[in-house]
Formats: structure tokens, C-alpha cells, sequence
């Protein structure tokens, strides 16, 4: 039965089992061959994915006795492992001591870069640059295959309106329609359009679905959401992986409408493999089958069958699949025909990789010399860092500084390596990056700078040592905290201007690392007030992994510059910004709230029935009693060194029928004093339609450079698609009547044209 996916009986088991037939049409004949020979352990085997340690492992369980599970054939990938020799080894075992000699895939969370680490993804979205985003994700591919990784974790591309929640520091932020032009560039940039190629690497998208929405910002949290809105703001992105042709998806670790991600039937069948027509293999999160069990759905037998029944094909680390689904398929609990789904879909991803043409083909001892930390790619990571910096202030124009200023550069972040990679940069090395000092000395040689770490990021021990997990990050100085603010404060006096550089560790943020409190630590902000009293200008160079509150910092007489964390050319590229080499064009992607209590916010939010007329409190409309609605900071702001002027915003057509274009233009006019770039926003209002609609939403936009001086008339189409949403049926439609366009700086811009839809 070489192609058994001709037989009637097979077509019949598809059907019944759930399996389209389009996926059957595509299968490939040398994986149909091998199915046939594998028996059901190897099979089983296949599905299972472990990490020996060694590496960060994100949960309390690390794999035992790898070695002897590989050449029992019980494995079918490893993560965690990297460079040629190890790998080498590892697949030495499956391809040589295996009964059927079927390569290993080497999975990897390289998040934002490999080793030449970018800055964390949510900064990366702020230079709203699809190409240099694509261009990271090249390189971090041509790393990470160099050192042998086939496979890897990542675009993370949960919408994340709460940043309490950590892990907002992974992903492009609140919005879908960027979120999805960020997700199909890092697929395109790890794939490449050939996965065979030993430079490309199978791309992973998570986590399927809506983990950014974890209830409270409480990472692993339950979440609730009606289809409507999962289907308008929160499934783009991952839908636009899937069409950019993702080879794997990762489940989350929350539930949906009650049943966790790894066990979801309409999420991983119905969803998508049914409706979006996902043909690649859908890999659990770590142990999230085996946390079924805590969620409550049965033990692990029961939730292992449930995850694999649902359309799950790989366990990541809990080995629920090694060690039930034998028992289960003996008890007609599964069917074999599940397990062989299962197994093809990772059978045809080893395919598409060419391991099965040759296993060692990412293995190349030659390659990380050549490939890793280039210094092409340590180029590009500077060029990143500096665009994903966002100007929030610039007070008196005090930036950018004179190369040849005397400078008061303070702060705990100021000359620190073990912070500049950020959060999820597990095959980085901190050690490697540039700290804003050394920055300040190779972008400014003839800048006098004075340096003192004035403050701890925390004074808190126990909050500390949390941080602490996976190296020092935040340590406690040995001095006193008055000690330090002399020290500081002496260091000020004696200079022209004050840099102060602070924020949070870089562990702050990221996975298991929500906050409830979302201002710049105490120990911190003392410092901030006892600088500003100096009366010297001052600049804050901003670090962290999510929004912050900083309305009393906002408010200061002082310039701020939010850089999140930048990666390893962190210190040249912040210099590069402030001394003027690079004029800052980045724009924000997440709303900053004036307070937690305003969270969850974005810019897309709804009108409601009792929309206040203006900033100032109204009884019985929706407002607070304590807090304007607005946020601190709007979606898309982002300032210049130089200032653009917007006008003549006009509209080809005031009448559009259905299926056609709309092209929208508008002058942008650097008026200041520097050359620049400007991110030229679209955003979109439904007047009336049959479901609520966003008070706007971005639906387009072009970053342009303008000399300074230079007017440049942009263009910016609505395509039909671009007009549609899901009503309630879940239909992708869009319905007559009147539209509102705004064009601008940010989402706070009030050019606006109008059209109707016919
Ligand atoms: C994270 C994933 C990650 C996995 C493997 C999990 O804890 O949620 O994003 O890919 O660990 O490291």
C-alpha cells in the first residue's frame, strides 16, 4: 500500500477522523513510505519533544535519560542543545542507532537574534520596519543554523494589551494589522522561500491562542474572550503566519471558552487546519499537555488523548504522549489513524528541512566561525537598536548633545552589560553587549563623561532575587543607597547635562514576570527627583520590556527616550541617537497608561454608548472619576529630533463599491531641522455597521525619510480586504455606509477624510 492515499478505506478513515482531504492530497510519498514501515511505538516516538538542560529551561521539568530515549527511537525532536559537536552527537544517535535512522529537528527560542541579539521584539515593532524586521530574522536564522537549529520558537505574535502581563516584551504589541505585517515578515525571514536550504530554519508561531490575554496580566492565566473579538483583533496575526506558510504552530498555555489551547478541538482542527488550511504540525508549549491535568480536565492519560484527538502533534517536554497513548490506543480511547496524523505532519516538516537527504545538513563545524556574531550582523543589530528607539520627550530641544559636552551619565542601567540583551535572549551573551558608557566613549571620544551608578535598579532584596534567576541582573550595591546619591548627585554638578539611564532589569519583563505595579522602581525614582532639583537639563534614556507609568516623569523638565532593551550593540546604538548620527523615527505599539487601573488599553478600543464629549469628568458617561480615558502615551506616538507638518489630505473617491480600492494622499513636510524619517499612519473608522466597531483602527501605514525642508505627497491604499471585519456570524465582510480615514503622526490624529461604501 505505497500510496495508501488512494484506497477508499483510507479516504473514508480521513473523513471520519477529521482529517481535510486537501491534507491528504498533499502528502509525500517517500514520508507515506515510511509511515508504512514504523511501527506504533516509533510513531509515538516521533511525537515527542525533550530538552536535556543546560539551557534556560521555562518550567520545573527537564527531560531524563535523553540519550537512551533517542536510540530507543521515543524522540522525535530536541530543544535546548546547540553547536555542531553536540548536535552531531545527538543525531548520531537517532540516525545511527535507530531501527529507521530518522533525524532529530533541533529546536531553539531564538526570539531576537541568535547570538548578535536585536532588541526585544516589542522595540523591534517600534521602528514599524517590516524589512529590517524581516532582515533580523535572516540573520538570526543564518546563527542559529550555523550552530545547528532547524527549528525555531518563534515569531511570538500575541496581541498584548496589558502590559502587566511580561511576555508583552515578545511580541509587536496591541495592534493586529501591524501585528500581522511583523508576523508574515519573521516567518518570511526564518524560512526563506526554500526550508531545505541549510540557512533557513522551519519558523514556530505562538501561542495559539490569545495568551496575551491573560486574565489580570497574570502570566498562564485563564482567559475569556467572545469570538468576535478573537476573530477581529486577536487571530490576525497568527492567521497571517499561517498564510506567510509557516511550517509549525505552538499552542498557549491558557484556556479557551474553557478547554485549554493543547486540548482544543475547534482551535487546532476546526480552526486552523479547517478554515485557515494549516498544513504544517502544531507542537504543544512546555508540558502544557500535562497541565491539562491542573486545569482540570482528567489525568494524564485522559488529557494526553484529549490534546492528541484535538489536533495536537507534538508534546513538548511532558512526555504524556511517550507514555499514554499506547495504553489509550489499546483502550479505543485513540486511533492509530490519529497517531499517524500526528506522526506525518512531523515526518513531512523533517522532509521539507532535507534531513531526510541528509541529517547533518545544519551540522557544518565550519559554519559558526563564518556565521556567528559577523560583523555584518553586529551592523544591523546597531541599526535596529537605534530605530526602535522612541523619543517621548525632548524638552528644550536638549537632544541631540554636542560630541564634545561634558556629561553626567548616571544610572544603574548606565554601565551594564548583564541588562542590554532584554528578556527570552537565551543564546545570547550579555557579556558581549555594549553598555551605554562604552557607547558614549566610541560614538563621543571627546565627550567628558562623568560616571555613577546613583541608585540600584531595586532596592527590594526578595524582588531581587526574582529577577536574579538566570544570572545577576538586578544586584544590590554594597554602598548605601545615600552613598550612591552623593555620589550622583556630585557627578551632576560638575556637568552640563544630565544622562540618566534607568528603567527596569531585563528580567522584569518577560515570561513569569508580570507586575501589578508598573512605575520605575522606588530606589530609581529618588534619584530621577533628587537630578531634576540640580536644575541641569536632563535626559532620560528609558529601559524596559513593556509600558511604563510615568506620568510624574513625563511631567519633569527633562528629555525622555524610551529604548526598551536594546541588544548587543545597546551602548553604540543609544549613543548613536543621542549625539545626532541617528535622528529617532520610532513609534510606539503598545498605549502607555497614565495608571494600571486604566489597563487594558489601546487605541482601537470602542466608542461605547456614553462616550464623554471631552478630557473632563461627565456623571453618567464613561469616564473615571480619578483618570482622563486617554492614555498617557497613544499608540503610534513617537517624536523627531526634527518635526513634520501634515496637510492636504485627499481622497480619490468619495464613493466606492464593493471589491474596489481606495487610494488616500497627503502631504508630509519636514519643517524642522534635521533630516528624518516619519511614520506616516492610516487610521480607519466603520461609522455604522451591524456590530460595534473600533473607534479606529490602523490600517495602513509607510515609514518616509524627508530631507530636512523636503515635502513628499504619500500614498497610502485601503485594499477591499482592509474595509471588512468578522460580524457575528464570523463572516469576513464589509457593509455599506459611511467611513472615516485619518492620516497622521498617531493614532490621536484628527486629519480626516471621509468615504461611503456602496
Ligand atoms: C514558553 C515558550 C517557549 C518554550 C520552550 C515555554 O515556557 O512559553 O514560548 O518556546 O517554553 O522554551
Amino acid at each position: 500500500m505505497k500510496h495508501y492515499k488512494y484506497t477508499p478505506l483510507l479516504l473514508w478513515i480521513l473523513v471520519v477522523f477529521g482529517n481535510s482531504p486537501s491534507h491528504a492530497q498533499e502528502t509525500i510519498p517517500q514520508v507515506e513510505e515510511l509511515l508504512q514501515q514504523m511501527t506504533l511505538e516509533e510513531k509515538i516516538g516521533q511525537l515527542n519533544l525533550l530538552t536535556p538542560g543546560g539551557g534556560i529551561a521555562t518550567g520545573s521539568v527537564v527531560s531524563k535519560n535523553v540519550e537512551t530515549k533517542i536510540k530507543a527511537g521515543q524522540v522525535g525532536g530536541l530543544f535546548g542543545v546547540a553547536g555542531p559537536e553536540k548536535m552531531k552527537m545527538a543525531q548520531d544517535l537517532a540516525v545511527k542507532e535507530t531501527r529507521l535512522k530518522i533525524p532529530l529537528l533541533f529546536g531553539s527560542d531564538v526570539i531576537h537574534g541568535y547570538k548578535t541579539t536585536f532588541p526585544i521584539p516589542l522595540g523591534l515593532s517600534c521602528s514599524w520596519d517590516t524589512m529590517l524586521i524581516k532582515k533580523t530574522a535572516r540573520i538570526a536564522a543564518i546563527e542559529a543554523t550555523a550552530d545547528g537549529i532547524n527549528w525555531n520558537f518563534s515569531p511570538m505574535v500575541d496581541i498584548a494589551r496589558d502590559p502587566r502581563w511580561g511576555r508583552i516584551a515578545e511580541g509587536a504589541g496591541e495592534d493586529p494589522y501591524l501585528g500581522s505585517a511583523i508576523a508574515k515578515a519573521m516567518v518570511e525571514g526564518y524560512q526563506g522561500t526554500d526550508l531545505a536550504d541549510p540557512k533557513t530554519m522551519l519558523a514556530c508561531v505562538k501561542h495559539l491562542a490569545l495568551y496575551g490575554a491573560s486574565e489580570a496580566g497574570r502570566d498562564y492565566n485563564s482567559v475569556d474572550m467572545g469570538k468576535v473579538k478573537m476573530f477581529n483583533q486577536y487571530l490576525p496575526p497568527y492567521h497571517a503566519a499561517i498564510a506567510a506558510g509557516v511550517g509549525s504552530v505552538m499552542t498557549s498555555f491558557n484556556d479557551i471558552d474553557g478547554v485549554p489551547a493543547s486540548g482544543n478541538t475547534w482551535l487546532l482542527t476546526s480552526l486552523l487546519r479547517e478554515r485557515w488550511g494549516f498544513k504544517g504540525f502544531v507542537v504543544s508549549d512546555y508540558t502544557s499537555v500535562n497541565e491539562m491535568v491542573a486545569h482540570g480536565l482528567g489525568d494524564l492519560q485522559a488529557v494526553s488523548a484529549l490534546a492528541l484527538k484535538a489536533g495536537l502533534d507534538m508534546d513538548m517536554v511532558g512526555e504524556g504522549f511517550l507514555t499514554t497513548l499506547k495504553p489509550s490506543i489499546e483502550e479505543g480511547k485513540v486511533s492509530e489513524v490519529e497517531i499517524t496524523r500526528a506522526c506525518r505532519s512531523i515526518l513531512e516538516a523533517k522532509y521539507r528541512l532535507g534531513l531526510f537527504q541528509d541529517p547533518y545538513r545544519y551540522i557544518d563545524p565550519e559554519r559558526p566561525d563564518k556565521d556567528i556574531l559577523h560583523k555584518e550582523h553586529r551592523k544591523i543589530a546597531r541599526e535596529a537598536a537605534a530605530r526602535s528607539i522612541v523619543l517621548l520627550k525632548n524638552h528644550d530641544q536638549v537632544l541631540p548633545l554636542q560630541k564634545n559636552a561634558e556629561i553626567a551619565l548616571i544610572g544603574p542601567l548606565a554601565d551594564n552589560k548583564n541588562n542590554m540583551l532584554g528578556t527570552w535572549a537565551p543564546t545570547g551573551n550579555p557579556q558581549w553587549s555594549v553598555p551605554v558608557l562604552e557607547g558614549f566613549k566610541n560614538v563621543a571620544p571627546n565627550a567628558t563623561i562623568h560616571y555613577a551608578k546613583g541608585a540600584n535598579i531595586t532596592n527590594d532584596v526578595q524582588l531581587a532575587k526574582k529577577i536574579n534567576v538566570f544570572g545577576p541582573r538586578a544586584e544590590i550595591d554594597e554602598r548605601s543607597p545615600e552613598t550612591m546619591l552623593k555620589e550622583a548627585l556630585e557627578v551632576a554638578e560638575k556637568s552640563d547635562v544630565v544622562i540618566a539611564v534607568v528603567g527596569e532589569a531585563s528580567e522584569m519583563s518577560g515570561e513569569s514576570a508580570s507586575r501589578t505595579d508598573l512605575s520605575i522602581p522606588e530606589s530609581q525614582k529618588k534619584l530621577i527627583q533628587a537630578l531634576v532639583k540640580t536644575g541641569k537639563p536632563m535626559v532620560l534614556v528609558l529601559m524596559s520590556g513593556r509600558p511604563l507609568t510615568i506620568p510624574e516623569e513625563l511631567a519633569l523638565p527633562g528629555s525622555i527616550l524610551q529604548t526598551w532593551h536594546p541588544g548587543i550593540e545597546a551602548g553604540n546604538a543609544i549613543a548613536d541617537v543621542v549625539f545626532g548620527a541617528y535622528n529617532p523615527s520610532g513609534k510606539l505599539t503598545a498605549s502607555w497608561p497614565r495608571s494600571v487601573g486604566q489597563v487594558p488599553i489601546y487605541h482601537s478600543m470602542k466608542v461605547t454608548g456614553r462616550p464623554p464629549e471631552n478630557a473632563a469628568f461627565q456623571k453618567f458617561k464613561s469616564n473615571y472619576l480619578d483618570t482622563p480615558n486617554a492614555p498617557l502615551l497613544p499608540f503610534g506616538y513617537g517624536l523627531s529630533y526634527t518635526t513634520f507638518e501634515y496637510s492636504n489630505l485627499v481622497i480619490d473617491k468619495k464613493t466606492v463599491t464593493q471589491g474596489e480600492s481606495v487610494t488616500i494622499s497627503i502631504n508630509v513636510k519636514n519643517s524642522g531641522s534635521f533630516d528624518g524619517e516619519e511614520v506616516v499612519q492610516l487610521y480607519l473608522r466603520d461609522v455604522v455597521r451591524s456590530i460595534t466597531p473600533p473607534s479606529k483602527t490602523l490600517k495602513g501605514f509607510r515609514k518616509v525619510f524627508l530631507k530636512k525642508g523636503e515635502t513628499r505627497t504619500v500614498q497610502l491604499t485601503l485594499h477591499p480586504d482592509d474595509l471588512k471585519f468578522y460580524n457575528s456570524q464570523l463572516e469576513f465582510v464589509s457593509e455599506p455606509g459611511v467611513f472615516e480615514v485619518y492620516v497622521g503622526t498617531d493614532s490621536d490624529t484628527k486629519n480626516k477624510v471621509t468615504f461611503s461604501l456602496k
